[in-house]
């Protein structure tokens, strides 16, 4: 689960990483409030789950009060990558003599951790990292010994970061092991022109295998990105991740469902999601399945790829007949079943003969089915 930047500014605050006064604000008159209290000239930033705010608007500076109830105003409701924002924060301003990126993140290939660290933090942080690699610092962290003052050290020296900054760099990792955290990230990091060090923005994601032993975020869990269908999906207990196409993609066993989102990418078209129903068919999972891809307004097809193995394809067709019965079927099913008994599967899902539903013998044939009947609606749609 992302973190929203006040979430994250309150972890940080908690593991003593040094952050400017703030508040939440979910209306423009509680922003103006909330500005009154922290002196009237503030920073009024959107919090949304996704990166480049700043750029896209959804950062200001407002002199005062009055100002920033305008501002809050202009923020709230503005969509920002697809995220709607339905808070602003307000942060006291600081007088920002240099700004640094700081970031710790699980290295999956590497089997360990790293530190990444630059003296040119700042929004343009991905340019530098792409154009000038050398001024970004990579570092690996052995979980085991983790960040001791002499690594926040190393780290430090090896950004040109300001030695001050290394009780920071210790700070954050503690963030990263007591929260459970995949990433923790500040950018800008910044030294005031008084000297001071201080956590102006943060990332942070947490593990959500991890969500048990972390009460403080309740129910948020099931909702980790912010993503409506996604929290339907989970709250049905569904393995679904939202993708950007028009195709729907239900399968069994998750090696399944990534093979079939990249043959249908490669018959033309575009998934809509990832959802793999495990192992069983049972009714109540298919018609789950069913209608959180249906409420998606982008699919225009569903591709059903199902291998049958312990759970055999006729359990899988009776699942989906049974489906049908309490599930409006509002685009064509295109449904493959292979494997442990798929004569019988097909005979069954013939006999129920939906109009909308069609069958193929191999995914091959039936990735194309579902993409050129995605196709061809998006084309009458146009
Ligand atoms: N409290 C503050 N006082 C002064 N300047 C600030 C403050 N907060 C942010 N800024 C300035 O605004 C810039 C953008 O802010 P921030 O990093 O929070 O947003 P962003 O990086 O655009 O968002 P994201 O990290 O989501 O891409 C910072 O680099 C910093 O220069
Ligand atoms: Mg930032």
């Amino acid at each position: 689960m992302d973190l929203y930047e006040h979430q994250a500014r309150e972890l940080f605050a908690d593991h003593g990483i040094p952050v400017p006064e703030a508040e939440t604000a979910g209306t423009a008159r509680e922003a103006h409030e909330a500005a009154e209290r922290l002196g009237g000239r503030v920073v009024v930033k959107a919090q949304v789950k996704t990166g480049g705010r700043g750029k896209a608007g959804g950062v200001k500076l407002a002199a005062d009060a009055a100002a920033a109830e305008i501002t809050a105003r202009q923020i709230l409701g503005m969509d920002i990558k697809g995220h709607t924002v339905r808070k602003v924060m307000l942060a006291q301003p600081v007088d920002i003599e240099a700004e640094f990126y700081v970031s710790y993140v699980l290295d999956r290939a590497a089997g360990t951790f790293l530190a990444i660290a630059s003296a040119e933090g700042g929004m343009d942080i991905e340019e530098v990292a792409a154009s000038r690699p050398d001024a970004v610092a990579r570092i690996a962290v052995d979980p085991a010994e983790g960040v001791t003052a002499v690594k926040a050290a190393e780290i430090a020296a090896a950004a040109s970061l300001p030695p001050e900054t290394a009780p920071v760099l210790q700070a954050l990792w503690q963030v990263l092991v007591r929260e459970d955290a995949l990433l923790v990230e500040v950018n800008p990091l910044v030294c005031t022109t008084g000297g001071k060090i201080l956590a102006l923005d943060g990332k942070v994601t947490l593990d959500d295998n991890a969500h048990f032993r972390q009460a403080r975020w309740g129910d948020e869990g099931a909702d980790p990105h912010g993503d409506p269908l996604e929290a339907a999906a989970a709250a049905k207990g569904l393995n679904y991740v939202k993708l950007d196409g028009e195709v729907g993609i239900i399968g069994n066993g998750a090696g399944l469902v990534m093979s079939t989102l990249d043959v249908v990418a490669g018959c033309g078209a575009r998934p809509a999601n990832f959802l793999d129903i495990g192992g069983g068919a049972s009714a109540q999972v298919m018609a789950d399945g069913l209608s959180v891809i249906l409420s998606d307004p982008a699919v225009n097809s569903v591709f059903v790829n199902v291998f049958g193995g312990i759970t055999a394809c006729d359990a899988v067709a009776d699942g989906i007949v049974q489906a049908l019965e309490s599930v409006r079927l509002t685009k064509p099913l295109v449904v493959r079943l292979d494997g442990n008994n798929a004569g019988r599967g097909r005979a069954i899902l013939d006999g129920r003969a939906h109009p909308l539903v069609q069958q193929a013998t191999t995914m091959d044939d039936a990735a194309r089915q579902a993409a050129d009947l995605a196709n061809r609606a998006a084309d009458l749609a146009n």
